[in-house]
């Protein structure tokens, strides 16, 4: 690793933490082409997220070119490889806890970076407020498949998801016709719903199971019991993974002990087939989407967020807005305090104009306080299905 000299251009760190997400490589290829286009400057990579801070030597961070980025719009992941969700101030060795986080600043005194874009989630931005706190000049970019990250109206990789989501939805539909079923199909979202929501209209969902509505296995029994009465023979089902009955908690997968840091969520579309079939003596499949909605190819829209949001960034560093975070808001790229944007999880809004366009379709939330399907009533009086 050469050592800054005198009058060397100004150098810069990117770094994709967390899980991976559509639109990664996007955001990395913006920042390499505008920092050098516009500024003139060089980009450097750290490797596997936080981790390539724990590489002994600096190995873990290296010069991108624009051989490095060749090519690479199009492509899922991210080419700087992602951590499994590595905590710098927290990181586990040999049965024993430290804190790492003296090595970001010290890497990049001794490598001459001069700013450190942060790529990622909840978990990568919680990071990069405590690195601001120590006064290491970060900006932040939101990405996550689940756009429950506060600040900013989207996230990339979203868009991508909610159209693989989309697509399962509409493929379960002809098998579910034809066969007379009812399918549940689980979707990403940990605590937020926006992937169930969202595909669940887009796909025509008889049903969306979201973690912010708690829900009752009673009134999805319901909705499905009423399309039989009224000849629909087959029923859609959308659950987000983090979907919780009322007053019970969310399913998680059993312990494998690999992943202390992160619980990992899944099984809910199956424990809710299980109480349709019980319930309704209807045949029902489960499908779990899993981790098909974060890879693959970016969608158009998210190629073009990432890309803004990857211009955006380099922009803030060169007017040295530090410890903010590049977003969406109004439709135009802002910054936001990073702070802010981890205060609160951005999740659906039950009231929400979006679960209300939902109801008046007659989709059910199945809400378990009983505040659901307000339409539905005076639909079914109607005679709709
Ligand atoms: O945070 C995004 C997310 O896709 C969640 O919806 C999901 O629970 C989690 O990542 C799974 O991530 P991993 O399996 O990589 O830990």
């Amino acid at each position: 690793m050469p050592k800054p000299r005198a009058k060397s251009p100004r150098r810069i760190a990117i770094l994709t933490g967390g899980g991976d997400c559509p639109g990664l490589n996007a955001v990395i290829r913006a920042v390499v082409k505008t920092a050098e286009n516009d500024f003139g400057w060089e980009v450097y990579g750290v490797r596997d997220g936080f981790e390539g801070f724990l590489v002994a030597g600096d190995r873990g961070i290296s010069r991108l070119d624009r051989a490095d980025i060749a090519g690479i719009l199009p492509l899922g992941g991210t080419i700087l490889g992602a951590s499994n969700r590595c905590n710098l101030f927290a990181v586990e060795r040999k049965g024993r806890v430290t804190d790492e986080s003296h090595r970001v600043p010290a890497a990049m005194r001794r490598l001459g970076l001069s700013a450190l874009i942060l790529v990622g989630g909840e978990g990568t931005h919680k990071a990069a407020a405590q690195l601001a706190d120590l006064r290491v000049p970060v900006v932040g970019v939101p990405k996550t498949i689940d756009n429950d990250l506060g600040g900013t109206e989207v996230t990339f990789g979203f868009d991508t998801a909610v159209g693989v989501a989309t697509e399962a939805v509409d493929r379960l539909h002809s098998t579910a016709a034809s066969h007379h079923r009812v399918m549940c199909v689980e979707v990403m979202g940990r605590h937020a719903g926006w992937i169930a929501l969202h595909s669940g209209i887009a796909g025509g969902a008889d049903v969306i199971l979201l973690p912010e509505i708690p829900y009752d296995p009673d009134r999805i029994v319901k909705r499905i019991a009423s399309r039989v009465r009224h000849g629909r023979r087959f029923s859609i089902v959308v659950v987000a993974e983090g979907a919780k009955r009322g007053g019970g908690a969310p399913v998680f997968r059993k312990g494998s002990g690999n992943d202390p840091i992160h619980d990992r969520l899944g099984g809910v579309a199956a424990v809710v087939s299980q109480e349709i079939e019980e319930r309704t003596g209807i045949s029902v499949r489960a499908t779990v989407l899993g981790h098909v909605q974060r890879g693959g190819s970016p969608s158009p829209a998210d190629r073009v967020l990432a890309t803004r949001f990857g211009v955006g960034a380099v922009h803030a560093v060169a007017e040295g807005r530090f410890g903010r975070m590049v977003a969406l808001r109004g439709g135009e790229i802002t910054t936001v305090p990073i702070a802010s944007a981890v205060a609160t999880l951005k999740t659906v809004d039950p009231a929400g104009s979006v679960v209300a366009a939902a109801r008046a379709l007659g989709i059910s939330f199945a809400a378990a306080d009983g505040g659901d399907d307000p339409h539905f009533a005076s639909r079914r009086r109607h005679g709709a299905p």
